[in-house]
């Protein structure tokens, strides 16, 4: 029909994922067009996020993780853009192609899909609307009228997330604190009864109780309301907490996959072994203390072969040649490292001769 965007819900869907798949991100690729050249933010990321399940993005500052977020939900503008790749959403055996979202298609994908807390968000709300506003304005938006209905459903949500609801409804931005802000702005995003939720530094920039409250907080949503969780961190202990699934990020790429327990336990890639390393222990010697080496790559320039072979301590020539594929390494567990077998942690694991 000639001036009608069609219903991308009716495409007919080349994919079939398993039933319990919500979100399938198949070799995404972003990328910020520069002067300077094309800085690779995101390079070639794969994976499936199940019903329910919290994935952790973790890795250093620039590694890509918000571009990543971003071009998740198709919100990246330039400079960036999507330079390959496929992202499929599945809610009911009803398959929509993400990346060929606009417009209200797109605005009603973030509120009533898969909604997206961006990375210092707590400063965005309106200033001269009372939070009961937001949260009807919000609704309004995407034609729930109301207003009673919307009150109430704002008030049980505010109660999850820890906040005395009928004062925080009467409060405008400005009276609350930066954590409670946080909190409302999780209970915003819930309003429209999304499956995904993608939070950027969901607890950075807090402080270390409001960062318990926070944590705590999310559990329950999680817990009560089964919803599945994309948080993106560069705080393992967060990531420890939180998440089933741990993707670790290094230069764009999602270099191990593996659940919160392997991750931790037996990682299988020397930059996941390295950022724990660099994180201080619960309980043993601070003085064990390692940082990596070196520096992460310049994203337009990027090193030959393996990405993090500049700065690991078990690479061989082959690692300077060709950048590794994702091996499987255990059970749902992979690693792009060509010396998978020799990465040991020391704090767990026995080292291997
Ligand atoms: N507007 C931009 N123009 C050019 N390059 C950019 C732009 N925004 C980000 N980048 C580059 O893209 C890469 C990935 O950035 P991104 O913000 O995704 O990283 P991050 O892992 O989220 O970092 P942080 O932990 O600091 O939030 C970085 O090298 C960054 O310098
Ligand atoms: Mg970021």
């Amino acid at each position: 029909m000639a001036g009608r965007q069609a219903n991308p819900y009716l495409r007919r869907p080349p994919v079939s994922l398993d039933p319990d798949v919500v979100l399938s991100v198949r070799h995404l690729s972003a990328a910020y067009v520069t002067r300077r050249g094309a800085v690779q933010a995101v390079r070639d990321v794969s994976f499936d996020l199940r019903k329910g399940e919290s994935l952790a993005l973790i890795g250093e500052s620039g590694s890509g993780k918000t571009t990543l977020g971003m071009a998740i939900n198709h919100l990246l503008n330039p400079p960036a853009k999507v330079t390959a790749g496929e992202v499929w959403y599945q809610r009911d055996g009803k398959l929509l192609n993400v990346l060929a979202l606009h417009g209200e298609h797109l605005r009603r994908f973030h509120w009533q899909e898969c909604a997206v807390v961006f990375q210092g968000a707590q400063n965005s709300f309106n200033p001269v609307l009372r939070i009961a506003d937001q949260f009807v304005d919000t609704a309004r938006a995407h034609n729930h009228e109301n207003r009673a209905a919307i009150e109430k459903r704002a008030l049980e949500l505010l109660r999850i997330v820890q906040l005395d609801p009928e004062r925080v409804l009467r409060s405008y931005p400005h009276e609350l604190s930066g954590g409670m802000r946080q909190r409302v702005l999780l209970a915003l995003g819930m309003l429209l009864q999304p499956q995904v939720m993608v939070m950027d530094e969901p607890t950075t920039a807090l402080d270390i109780l409001t960062q318990r409250v926070i944590i705590d907080t999310l559990r329950r949503l999680k817990d009560e309301l089964n919803f599945s969780m994309i948080f993106i961190s560069h705080d393992l202990s967060l990531a420890a907490e939180l998440a089933d699934r741990v993707a670790t990020m290094y230069a764009g790429r999602i270099v191990e996959y593996a659940d919160v327990r392997d991750t931790f336990y037996h990682p299988r890639h020397p930059y996941t072994l390295g950022l724990l390393q660099s994180m201080p222990p619960l309980k043993g010697n601070l003085a064990d203390l390692k940082s990596i080496p070196g520096s992460p790559p310049d994203l337009i320039t990027l090193p030959s072969g393996c990405k993090f072979h500049p700065r690991c301590p078990f690479a061989g020539p082959e690692c300077t040649e060709e950048d590794p594929p994702a091996f499987d390494v255990g059970e749902d567990h992979q690693s792009a490292c060509y010396h998978w077998q020799a990465v040991r942690n020391p704090q767990t694991e026995e080292a291997v001769s």
